[in-house]
């Protein structure tokens, strides 16, 4: 019998909340942070727009916290929300001093901050960071702070397969997870067993789970999916944020376009020419998230596709408009992704349309990390506060991965956690997956993402909820006949993960009867405050609400 590794703390996922746990957590113990493919492949990583964050003292903060909870749909979780934009500044502050570089006006380090402005602020406050690029230098200026860091120990190319749990006399604990390559041409390992004190899932979203989304191909919801396994409690599932504006062209992955380009100034139009938006809010472009996304997909999209109009972003304008902003400067990522096309910001209309983006809901924790489950604590995307509500306000992703990553460790440092004990490591061997499995289950992904899309994307209803919830089912059932016969493979996890996030949306979709944010149902458009200005909560897949 061999016994596992131990380290103080344990961090799954590497992008703004996991870095930033880590780099509080390494002060008082050994920290191991694995992340699933190369440091840097992450949601983070390709946040483009930029982090919210208010600035200029306490009424910009309370304007903040106003916008988040307008943008949330009436389902915002006040007290999250309070942490986020008060505790954000400091948070700002502090990357800058390990070096993030944010625009500013002019190339002196001292030089004014840029800020611009993206839907549903009330005013610009959105810094970021070679033009379009901001979650990376975030990510970058974390990395290299906890790579300087003598306690912080990185596995890359290694993903969690089961969280160990242990009971003792106040109930279960988490004390261990098993960990194996995560580099496809490997063949299966054996799992390695790594004990901890305390673990933290900060391993971001699970846009995979559409056949449109915007998200890499690592964000499969494995630390979700994990996190359910052992009993913890998920809650606003049914909240998933469809991002306006994904370039829309054929063969062409849904890279996406920030809302920054709104913020500064594109209009959006349909295959007439119409701007649109005048027919659905107020605040045009700038509306609410939810609102644009569903306004696109009401003028263009069919699930028939032949039935389907395209929908354009259009800054023709802009240039000539703002004499002195150059797009290409302004918005050089785009550009040349643009670029490589045949498009241009200045000279074209560009394709756009709705893609999966960002998870509302999550693993939920209260206000520093921790989930219902001992030892187990989750921050950034694959948490859940409550602080988004039904629906983010842009921007504010990257400021909660730091703000609840750096509140998560201090938890983590303050519980009262015995340490990690030796246990020993499982005994079976995994079997291998041959070729053609292998291919099978790609089959079995991207059937659920397709279905995904169809039954549970943008506008749902519950005929097309229950037959989502019936194809799931004959997944589930695929993917147990291979995890039945002790098969490991990353693909084979990865696509339970999804089956898991997938069979969570669905239910709380489906019991939550009312629109709200997000979550739009065709049979009941009407928001039901009465009964649903409440939290689902899921655990070993019962749904019930709950007010926070
Ligand atoms: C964007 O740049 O539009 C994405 C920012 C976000 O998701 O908040």
């Amino acid at each position: 019998m061999s016994f596992a590794e131990s380290v103080d703390y344990l961090v799954i996922g590497a992008g703004v909340a996991g870095l930033r746990a880590a780099i509080s957590l390494a002060d008082h113990g050994q920290v191991l942070v694995i992340t699933k493919e190369s440091l840097g492949e992450s949601n983070t990583h390709y946040a483009q727009g930029g982090i919210a964050v208010a600035l200029e003292g306490r009424e910009d903060v309370a304007l903040h916290l106003e916008d988040t909870i307008a943008a949330g749909d009436g389902l915002v979780h006040r007290a999250a929300a309070e942490v986020l934009v008060s505790e954000g500044p400091e948070r700002v502050a502090e990357l800058i001093e390990w070096g993030a570089a944010f625009d500013r006006e002019d190339d002196r380090p001292s030089g004014r901050l840029l800020r611009t402005r993206e839907a549903a602020h009330s005013h610009p406050r959105i810094l970021h960071a070679n033009g379009d690029a901001t979650g990376a230098e975030i990510s970058r200026s974390l990395s290299v702070t906890a790579q300087n860091h003598p306690r912080i120990k990185f596995a890359e190319w290694t993903m969690a397969t089961a969280l160990i749990v242990e009971e003792d006399a106040e109930g279960h604990r988490v004390v261990a997870a098993d960990l194996i390559s995560a580099d496809l041409s490997a063949s299966p390992n054996h799992p390695r067993r790594v004990t901890a004190r305390a673990i933290l899932l900060a391993s971001g979203g699970a846009g995979q789970v559409y056949s449109d989304t915007t998200n890499p191909a690592v964000a499969t919801g494995d630390g979700i999916a994990l996190a359910a396994q052992v009993g913890a409690e998920l809650a606003d599932m049914e909240f998933y944020q469809f991002h306006p504006t994904a370039l829309s062209l054929p063969g062409v992955p849904r890279f996406l376009l920030s809302e920054a380009l709104r913020g500064e100034g594109a209009y959006l139009r349909n295959h007439l020419g119409e701007r649109f938006m005048e027919r659905y809010h107020p605040q045009l472009e700038l509306a609410p998230r939810d609102v644009v996304a569903r306004a696109i997909a009401r003028e263009g999209m069919s699930a028939d596709p032949a039935l389907s109009f395209p929908v354009y972003l259009d800054m023709r304008h802009v240039s000539k408009e703002r004499k002195g902003i150059d797009l290409t400067q302004r918005f050089p990522g785009i550009s040349r992704f643009l670029a490589a096309h045949g498009l241009s910001l200045q000279h074209d209309l560009i394709p756009v349309r709705p893609a999966a983006h960002y998870l509302m809901g999550g693993i939920r924790t209260d206000l520093n990390g921790r989930t219902t489950v001992k030892g187990l604590y989750a921050a950034g995307e694959a948490a859940c506060t409550g602080v988004h509500g039904a629906n983010r306000l842009a921007s504010n992703s990257l400021l909660e991965g730091l703000v609840f990553g750096a509140r998560a460790a201090e938890a983590m440092l303050s519980d009262r956690l015995p340490e990690a004990h030796a246990i020993a490591t499982s005994a079976e061997a995994p079997k291998q997956m041959d070729a053609n499995e292998e291919a099978q289950v790609e089959e079995i992904i991207t059937r659920l993402q397709r279905s995904m899309w169809a039954t549970a994307g943008l506008l749902r209803q519950e005929s097309t909820l229950r037959e989502g919830i019936s194809t799931h089912a004959e997944i589930e059932s695929s993917l147990a006949y291979y995890t039945g016969q002790g098969k490991s493979s990353r693909r084979l996890f990865e696509a339970c993960a999804l089956a898991s996030v997938a069979g969570s949306i669905l239910r709380a979709a489906l019991a939550r009867t009312e629109s709200r944010g997000a979550h739009f149902r065709n049979d009941h458009p009407v928001r039901d405050d009465e009964k649903f200005r409440k939290h689902s909560v899921e655990r070993n897949g019962q749904v019930r609400f709950e007010q926070w």
